[in-house]
């Protein structure tokens, strides 16, 4: 069994849970976004499954050779959240798990909580921590990537949901030989969350953009120079929307959309994908609502990306495909700076089932 003795955690510690905690855990666990991403925590939560929690489940866990620790300011503190570790798989792996009250939240306590915990699980001698967060939890992702954790990928439908359905899960996982420390992101997130020129505004995609974006992909000249040439799918949709955090954060791709400045209205979507570290390169895509053309705007949006992908990452490259024929498409790029480089031959599927030229297109750094 692992030992009970309390653990540093940066400015904070994690100490043994006692019944005097109650009356915390059970304002804490009546949050609803721990209903959410917490199932097998009870809702609604009372005073009786405080008292469950503290002397039942989390000595259980100590018993079965986990651990669980609140986390709190000081020894003797309040309650602000709490931390575990699961009993070891049968590969010996641990798996981390926290939550942190609504008040104690965005300064940090989970993530130094986190790090503490696995930290102190490798000097028990765990070789590996785990780390597992649903792909709509772009908070607990964040956790993970702030706590030292390296993203391993996704697993899809592994976790049970409250509605009884099953969710992706974002893995993350620490070896005790890690260094720990999160490098720096490759692509990080807009200072503001947006970008934005006065006339239009792009940000990331979110759920709230998916009925927009699949009405303005449908429309016919979108569908045409689309990969492949086809209506959206709701659900491909929905899981681009979703998913946009859990890319961004781990530099596989930005999905973006772009707004008018002046009334929030989705314009356009813009993307920045096949993102090749040790090449410095990514490709950017994008497409506007029919209702928006004819008034540069994807052109300032290309040019706001430019800017920001040359300052504030390490990409020297920027690709853009377009078909032959998608005049409009290479007005843009002209006008973004983009210099014709290639003309690749049949290698985008065209509407009537054959194979169309692609001009391929540059923008360098300097
Ligand atoms: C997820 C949770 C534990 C985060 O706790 P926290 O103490 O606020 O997290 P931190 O202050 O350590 O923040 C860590 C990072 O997440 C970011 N973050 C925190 N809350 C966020 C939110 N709601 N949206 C977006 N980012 C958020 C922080 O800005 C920080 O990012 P940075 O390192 O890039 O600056 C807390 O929101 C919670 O208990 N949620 C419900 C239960 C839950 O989801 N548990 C995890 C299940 S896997």
């Amino acid at each position: 069994m692992l030992p009970r003795d309390a653990v540093p955690a940066g400015p904070l510690v994690l100490r043994e849970l006692t019944v005097a905690d109650a009356d915390a855990v059970t304002s804490g666990c009546s949050d609803p976004e721990i209903a959410r991403f917490i199932p097998a925590v009870p809702s609604p939560y009372t005073l009786d499954d405080a008292h469950t929690f503290i002397t039942k489940i989390a000595p259980d866990l100590w018993d079965r050779g986990g651990a669980c620790f609140a986390i709190s300011d000081s020894p003797a503190g309040a309650w602000l959240g709490t931390v575990s570790l699961k009993p070891p798989d049968v590969r010996g792996n641990g798996e981390v798990g926290y939550m942190v009250a609504p008040w104690a939240r965005r300064r940090g306590v989970a993530s130094a909580a986190a790090r503490a915990l696995a930290e102190w699980a490798f000097a028990q001698g765990v070789a590996r921590v785990e780390l597992v967060a649903d792909v709509d939890n772009p908070a607990s992702q964040r956790v993970a990537v702030a706590a030292g954790f390296r993203y391993e990928g996704v697993q899809r439908g592994a976790s049970p949901l409250r509605d009884g359905g099953r969710g992706d899960v974002a893995s993350f996982a620490r070896l005790a030989d890690d260094p720990g420390e999160p490098g720096p992101r490759y692509l990080p997130d807009f200072p503001g969350g947006s970008l934005s020129d006065g006339v239009v505004e792009i940000s990331p995609l979110t759920l709230a953009d998916a009925d927009g974006y699949q009405e303005m992909m449908g429309e016919p000249e979108a569908m045409a120079y689309s990969v492949p040439p086809e209506p959206p799918d709701m659900e491909e949709t929905l899981r681009r929307c979703r998913y946009t955090p859990l890319w961004w954060l781990t530099g596989e791709r930005a999905e973006m959309g772009v707004r008018d400045a002046l009334t929030g209205e989705l314009a356009g979507h813009l993307q920045l994908m096949n993102v090749v570290p040790p090449l410095g390169q990514a490709m950017i895509g994008y497409n506007l609502a029919r209702r928006f053309r004819g008034r540069g705007f994807m052109t300032r949006s290309v040019g706001l990306l430019t800017e920001w992908a040359f300052g504030h990452t390490a990409l020297h490259r920027l690709v853009a495909g377009t078909a032959v024929g998608n005049t409009a498409s290479q007005r843009v790029l002209e006008r973004a700076g983009f210099t014709r480089e290639a003309l690749i031959r049949s290698l985008l599927p065209s509407p009537d089932g054959g194979w169309d030229d692609d001009v391929q297109w540059v923008l360098l750094r300097d």
